[in-house]
């Protein structure tokens, strides 16, 4: 039996260890955390994050062989395997600000494991990570003299939120970096030997660290790159009456393109898209590639045109003024089945609605709450309403910004007799059925193909 601990108890370190621990009952599992509000959440009915499917396996584990706490230094020196995945965002101050990692809570977490440390341990890094951390990582480690020896590993994690623990239970890949030398081979041997529990062997990958840290931008990077392309592909679709999906289809169906990440949307949102892109770009203005550092940041900046073309398509087809009414956002959440509202493109609309003075209310199943919590001040001028039918009610417009499942169910024949008219849908996800709608009675401003409206100066339908 092993001791097997993780500092951080966000999504990632939250949904990945459970899993983990409920392959491997042989081994005990301990997740800590500074924060105290965190540990007791995942300890209690109300698990602190949205997962489908994670509470059952929370509830399975927890208590047998997955024990969360706050007691950091006393579990470290218990644990024979550290996972380390604490958040790294990107720095808003100093050098590299506005790109570059920010690394303070890692290099905090490296000494406090240093300190707490009477025998030699395997370090694992599965926090996104700028290319060559771990050699920092090392360096701090090992700069004891008390003759312990630390291996530092690299094993990011590609799980998705809303989708993780399906991802976790049937990944594509684990991919799990170490050093060439015989003990970080043997650290390395020790992890895939964890992962057999329950993943085949030949989908378990081995490489040096810097290409398994490498790897986990580059992984980001595609595929936020894909929905840049094809965002700015909507955009012109917009003005040529292409259909983007029709596109999408036609394209994703070579093979060598292939089907997914291809959905045009209001923009790609997460804690790790834009993070790992700018991360990635930084890296490359650091190791002297301006070409390339310019290449991968235009990634980003598709995607903020994609936002903020979104809101001003609001403005002016609702005849160049939002100022003073109701505007319906359905969906804060970044993407469906999360409560995360980290870089939501929905917030980033609700700011710019907010700019031309719409009263703007939210909805949203599960994400009021971070929402109302990330936008701080501003949301002091929002009303957060779960309720759809209330937050539609006398509204000029919806817009959709996340593809939950339940705004597609929902009764839009009462909640157009609701509203304002003219009344306005625009579909930042494409999720509803554009037609019934217009056929209902509302203009529909869709991405990445033709409005259906009656309004003659905006339409090709009227
Ligand atoms: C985040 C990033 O999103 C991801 O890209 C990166 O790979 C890892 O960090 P996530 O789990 O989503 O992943 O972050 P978050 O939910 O903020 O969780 C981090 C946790 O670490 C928090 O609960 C925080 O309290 C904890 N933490 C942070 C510590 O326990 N100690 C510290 O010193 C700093
Ligand atoms: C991503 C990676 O997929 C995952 O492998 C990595 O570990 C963490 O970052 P996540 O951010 O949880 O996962 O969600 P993802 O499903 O990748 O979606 C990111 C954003 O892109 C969402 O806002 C989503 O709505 C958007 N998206 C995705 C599109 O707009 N169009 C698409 O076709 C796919």
């Amino acid at each position: 039996m092993s001791n097997i601990l993780c500092i951080g108890a966000g999504y990632v370190g939250g949904s990945t260890m459970p899993i983990i621990a409920s392959h491997c009952p042989e081994h005990r599992f301990v997740i800590v955390d500074i924060n105290e509000a965190r540990i007791a959440a995942w300890q209690s009915d109300h698990l602190p994050i949205y997962e489908p499917g994670l509470d059952e396996i929370v509830r399975q584990t927890l208590g047998k062989n997955l024990f969360f706490s706050t007691e950091i230094n006393r579990n470290i020196a218990e644990a024979d395997i550290i996972f380390v995945s604490v958040n790294t965002p990107t720095k808003t101050f100093g050098q590299g600000a506005g790109r570059a990692a920010d690394l303070q809570y890692w290099e905090k977490t490296a000494r406090q494991i240093l300190e707490n440390s009477t025998t030699s341990k395997i370090v694992v890094e599965k926090s996104t990570l700028p290319v060559r951390t771990a050699e920092a990582m090392e360096r701090i480690l090992n700069s004891n003299g008390n003759g312990l020896h630390f291996d530092v590993l690299s094993n990011p994690e590609f799980l998705a939120e809303g989708t993780a623990v399906r991802d976790m239970q049937n990944p594509d890949r684990v991919l799990i970096g170490g050093r060439e030398t015989e003990s970080a081979q043997k650290a390395v041997a020790t992890l895939v030997e964890l992962y057999m529990n329950w993943v085949p062997r030949e989908r378990i990958i081995t490489t040096n660290l810097w290409s398994s840290e490498l790897s986990k931008l580059v992984a980001n990077a595609f595929l936020a790159q894909r929905i840049s392309s094809i965002n700015a592909i909507s955009a012109l679709c917009e003005k040529t009456e292409a259909d983007v999906s029709e596109v999408a289809n036609a394209i994703g169906r070579d093979e060598r393109i292939g089907r997914y990440f291809l959905r045009a949307s209001v923009g790609f949102g997460g804690s790790c898209f834009q993070k790992d892109i700018l991360n990635l770009v930084y890296l490359c203005e650091y190791y002297g590639l301006p070409e390339v550092a310019r290449y991968w940041e235009q990634v980003v900046k598709m995607n903020e045109f994609q936002e903020r073309r979104f809101a001003a398509n609001m403005v002016t087809s609702m005849f160049n003024t939002v100022a003073g009414k109701r505007i319906a956002l359905f969906g804060a959440a970044f993407k469906a089945n999360t409560n995360d509202t980290r870089e939501s493109p929905a917030l980033e609309v609700c700011r710019a609605l907010l700019e031309e003075r719409a009263d703007i209310v939210m909805t949203d199943p599960h994400a009021l709450d971070n929402a109302c919590y990330d936008l701080g001040d501003l949301g002091k001028r929002v009303t957060f309403e779960p309720d759809p039918y209330i937050a539609a009610d006398r509204a000029h417009a919806i817009a959709i910004l996340t593809e939950w499942s339940q705004f597609s169910e929902l009764d839009y024949e009462r909640i157009y007799a609701s509203m304002v008219k003219p009344a306005f849908v625009f579909d930042g996800r494409n999720l509803l059925d554009h037609k019934k709608l217009y056929e209902i009675g509302f203009n529909v401003y869709p991405i990445g193909k033709a409005p259906l409206t009656r309004l003659v100066a905006n339409g090709s339908h009227g």
